[in-house]
């Protein structure tokens, strides 16, 4: 099991890096040898890492540039990374604490020209004002991150002539074999064909991109469903074999924007109905705090965001019929659960919950479905007013209107979950507008617009 396998991987304690961690490259003033079991392997000139040695297993470390292998060493009966506990809370507080945050001029062309197209005056009015609500922008391509660097100049400037300093929110999505379980969001990399080089080379060009802006704070999340996958999905071949490169690919990311030093990260973690299973809390705890103490806990982890792109509510005013059996029924539920696990496991996490179509509550045939849902509505508004100390900001991590996921079924990013009743058809490619859908929101946004 995973969370069993990580539990190998002792915290950065000495000069010595540690399992996934940095250990050479242009520039490195670091250490440059790793702790046992860890071997250092030049990845490119920019990076080399500290990747598990084979230890008799089948795993192969020659290069980044392999096929993908399955680490199949046997854990050991004991755990050996237990909480040091006392000394890692993070140096760093909520991000969101006296910043604006910088809508992008895309969100608010597509929100216009889908207002342009609503006859109904109230309706109108109403779908104008998401305009001024800000979402995250999704870097699920590589040719996407010059864009970061316009919308980060533009939030400079904002934040010069405001006087309020800004934030840039964004996702970082690109993993070789991204959506390891599903479809509808198949990336552009693939671990077969040098993905773990050329996701280190996208994040390389987002940190470039950052570099030139330390005025403007950028609050990232990183990779949605990935590390959820590894907890509940090892079944699923794809997943298997995506497993170390998924964690060596996060580690680079999440170490590369901490050195930065004007980028908070919050890990993916799913959300209740999916992590939230009692049966899912301790292993999910587990690969999270390994995760970011193998990391070296960098300090500008700040902890996960959950229910990204999800329907979920934070409080349910009560249970929704569909989440039986499980008494975490909500994200607030799911959050009390996870937090003082991670926090007993090295990782005092603290959290931002997507509530952007999460209006409406009650409106799935069953928890896990997730594409496009039929009488969504927009939610809570993004807030750092959160009533949970744990909850950093309620955030909109999705950008209402754009769909989850075609319901063509001769795609080939075709999804069943988007063909279901409940799923508003027909919808088109996962990321391109969906004018009924938004429109849908829009009306049965929850408070109202
Ligand atoms: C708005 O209407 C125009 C003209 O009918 C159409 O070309 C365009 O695709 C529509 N835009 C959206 C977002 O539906
Ligand atoms: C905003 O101010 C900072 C600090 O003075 C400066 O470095 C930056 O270039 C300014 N941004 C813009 C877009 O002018
Ligand atoms: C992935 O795991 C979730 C949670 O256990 C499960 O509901 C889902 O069916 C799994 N997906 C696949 C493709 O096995
Ligand atoms: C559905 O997808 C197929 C394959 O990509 C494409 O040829 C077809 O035009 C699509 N149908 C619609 C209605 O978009």
């Amino acid at each position: 099991m995973i969370f069993l396998a990580l539990a190998l991987l002792p915290a950065l304690v000495s000069a010595q890096g540690a399992v996934y961690s940095q250990c050479g490259g242009q520039g490195w003033t670091g250490a440059t040898t790793c702790v046992a079991g860890a071997t250092c392997v030049v990845s490119n000139p920019y990076y080399s890492q500290c990747l598990p040695s084979t230890g008799g297993g089948t795993t192969t470390t020659s290069t980044v540039a392999t096929t993908s292998t399955v680490a199949t060493s046997t854990p050991p009966s004991t755990s050996t990374a237990s909480a040091p506990g006392g000394s890692q809370t993070p140096a760093v507080g909520n991000p969101y604490e006296g910043y604006d945050i910088y809508i992008t001029d895309y969100y608010t062309a597509e929100v216009n020209a889908a207002a342009d197209n609503i006859t109904d005056a109230t309706t109108k009015a109403a779908a104008l004002s998401v305009a001024n609500i800000p979402s995250f922008t999704w870097f699920d391509t590589v040719s996407k991150v010059p864009d970061l660097g316009t919308y980060l100049s533009a939030a400079s400037a904002q934040g010069n002539s405001s006087g309020t300093p800004m934030i840039v929110q964004i996702i970082v999505y690109d993993l070789p074999d991204r959506d390891c379980a599903a479809a509808a969001s198949n990336g552009e990399f693939s671990i077969a064909d040098n993905g773990q080089a050329n996701y280190f080379d996208y994040i390389d060009q987002i940190v470039a991109q950052i570099k030139a802006f330390p005025d403007v704070r950028v609050v990232a999340i990183i990779e949605p469903d990935s590390l959820a996958n590894l907890v509940t999905n090892l079944s699923v071949e794809k997943c298997a074999n995506a497993q170390t490169t998924y964690l060596a690919c996060v580690t680079y990311a999440i170490q590369q924007l901490n050195a930065l030093g004007n980028v908070y990260s919050y890990l993916d973690a799913g959300h209740a109905g999916w992590l939230g299973w009692p049966a899912n809390l301790g292993p999910a705890a587990q690969l999270f705090a390994n995760l970011y103490t193998s990391a070296g806990s960098p300090s500008f982890v700040r902890g996960l965001a959950t229910n990204v792109a999800n329907y979920n509510a934070l409080t349910a005013a009560s249970p929704d019929p569909i989440t039986q059996g499980n008494p975490n029924y909500d994200e607030s539920h799911y959050i009390a659960a996870l937090a003082p696990e991670l926090t007993s496991a090295g990782f005092p996490a603290h959290f931002i919950v997507d509530q952007g179509r999460s209006g409406v509550q009650n409106i799935r045939a069953q928890w896990g479905d997730w594409c496009n849902v039929k009488g969504a509505g927009f939610g809570t508004r993004p807030t750092t007013s959160t009533g949970i100390s744990a909850v950093d900001a309620i955030v909109w991590a999705k950008p209402g209107g754009e769909s989850d996921g075609t319901s063509n079924t001769s795609s080939p990013r075709y999804d069943f979950h988007c063909g279901q009743a409940d799923a508003d058809q027909p919808a088109p490619e996962a990321g391109t507008w969906f004018q009924e859908f938004f429109t849908t929101l829009v009306t049965k946004a929850n408070p109202p617009l």
